[in-house]
């Protein structure tokens, strides 16, 4: 019998995920590893312990399930988008990575505007300058740390440089480079224009490979620390987001995916490439060859419900255990509303100054609101999506729920009946690992095409329809959620300057 692996390296945990051949899930094994926040708004990670992390996720999940290196077709890489690898001539990181979800680039994101033109941006990238992407995260470090950005050789993402680790060949992605601001996505070449403008050398950006391309093999020294067969093919893989889709088989036009981990997004397929001249919806490069996917970002939808259950003392209990307290909580908790702007926001409102909120709190709420309120709050930022990505010209009717929070039947229906859309839930809710692993099989010759083996692996087996009646307080109560961003700007402009 042969595997494949998918790994997809997470911004808290890497998971291994072990699939047959067949397409059929073994099991997959997860490492944790931490992030920290040295200032307000910042957000960093080691790259070294993603390393380990995944080395030893692959070494688990071999030994958990017996199953021999030798017997591994191929591995494929998933991971955070945009969060920045820093790395000098010798390959040494030269600094920790700065995440996705860190806000510390808007001055960066208006100095880029500014010198490239959003026009250019538009036509190049076709994505507009937001702090999480990783091209103002490069211009930060020249800015602020130049004795660091003279030593800066090779930029990488945190998948492509556990790729470093595991091969030591130098090489990125498409769907990750797609969101690193320096790619022109329908072209898929490093964007001269913008680099050339912002005065940054091509020379830090490696070559760009497929997402179903096989990017260099396993060495001596990565067999050892990982138990995979030296010589194992490392496959592209892809950004997590392009890699759920995959993982959840969202690769025909319409068709959409709604994604609850720390981040939340909602994402919709494209055969072709969309400018989209309006707001904070960005379009990306699919794991499907030459097709493109758009998607709303909120920074903080799985993070908000474990910052409450930590903030309540509630870490030892699980999830399904805290959310059942929301369950008797009427639709519209009681007059609560929870702005979700923990880290900032990116879509729609692209404000690294946005702060998190609950708004008519009072005496008499209790655990339960509170609780309620986070899960309606992030489902009401879906909602926003939503309608930008409606704008853009998606006209779907249904999204596929992902990630451990689609675990919740209650915030699946509360999702539901916010965005009027059914949530469907797959056979197999592995999510980026999966399509990770999909990808290797493909890349592998194990799988015929991206698009035929997600289609065929992954069904719909139910779905959660709105509640009618839940749907008409939520209609009423977005707006008045969508009447507080505006309204707490300007405190939340002067707030950052206390904290
Ligand atoms: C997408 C984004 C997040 C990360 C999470 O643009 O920033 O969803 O990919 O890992």
């Amino acid at each position: 019998m042969k595997y494949l692996i998918g790994l997809d390296v997470g911004t808290s945990a890497v998971k291994a995920l072990l699939v047959t051949s067949e397409g059929n899930v073994v099991g997959s094994y997860t490492v944790e590893y931490p992030f920290f926040s040295p200032q307000p708004g910042w957000i960093e990670q080691n790259p070294e312990d993603m390393w380990k992390a995944s080395a030893d996720a692959v070494r688990g999940v071999l030994t958990k399930y017996s199953v021999s290196g030798e017997d591994v077709a191929g591995l494929g890489l998933s991971g955070q988008m945009h969060s920045s690898v820093f790395l000098d001539e010798q390959y040494k990181v030269i600094r920790p990575a700065i995440l996705w979800n860190d806000v510390r680039t808007t001055a960066q994101c208006r100095f880029i505007e500014s010198t490239v033109g959003s026009d250019v941006l538009k036509e190049e990238v076709c994505n507009p300058a937001l702090e999480g992407f990783t091209l103002p995260k490069v211009v930060w470090l020249k800015q602020n740390e130049p004795e660091n950005y003279a030593k800066l050789r090779w930029l990488v993402l945190p998948k492509d440089y556990v790729r470093f680790r595991l091969t030591g060949e130098i090489a990125m992605e498409v769907s990750d480079a797609a969101g690193m601001l320096m790619m022109n996505v329908r072209q898929r070449v490093w964007s001269n224009p913008i680099l050339e403008k912002l005065d940054i050398s091509p020379e830090i950006l490696p070559p760009i490979i497929g997402s179903s391309e096989v990017g260099g093999r396993v060495t001596a020294e990565a067999a050892e620390a990982t138990g995979l067969k030296p010589g194992t093919p490392i496959v592209g893989g892809g950004a997590d987001n392009a890699c759920g889709a995959v993982g959840s088989g969202v690769v025909i036009a319409g068709r959409g995916m709604v994604s609850l981990g720390t981040s939340g997004v909602i994402l919709a397929h494209l055969t072709e490439p969309r400018l989209i001249t309006e707001g904070t919806v960005h379009m990306f490069n699919s794991c499907v060859p030459g097709e493109f996917y758009m998607m709303g970002v909120t920074l903080s939808a799985g993070l908000s419900l474990s910052w409450l259950r930590s903030r309540l003392g509630l870490e030892e209990v699980p999830y399904d255990v805290m959310t059942k307290a929301a369950d008797p909580v009427p639709p519209g908790s009681r007059g609560l509303v929870f702005l979700p702007y923990l880290t900032g926001e990116r879509t729609p409102h692209g404000d690294g100054n946005a702060r998190a909120s609950f708004v008519g709190l009072s005496a008499t709420h209790d655990q339960g609101d509170m609780i309620r309120a986070v899960m309606e709050g992030v489902a009401f930022a879906f909602c926003d999506s939503v309608e930008l990505l409606r704008k853009a010209g998606w006209n779907g009717t249904s999204l596929r729920a992902l990630g451990g929070g689609a675990r919740s039947p209650l915030w699946k229906k509360i999702i539901a009946s916010a965005t009027g859309l059914a949530l469907d839930e797959i056979n197999i809710d592995e999510g980026p690992a999966l399509g990770a692993a999909i990808l290797a099989g493909v890349g592998t010759g194990v799988f015929g095409s991206v698009r035929e083996a997600s289609d065929s692996i992954i069904k719909v087996v139910r779905s959660v329809e709105p509640d009618q009646e839940w749907r008409k307080v939520y209609t009423e109560l977005y707006q008045v959620y969508r009447a507080l961003y505006p309204a707490l700007k300007p405190s939340f402009d002067r707030l950052v300057t206390f904290a």
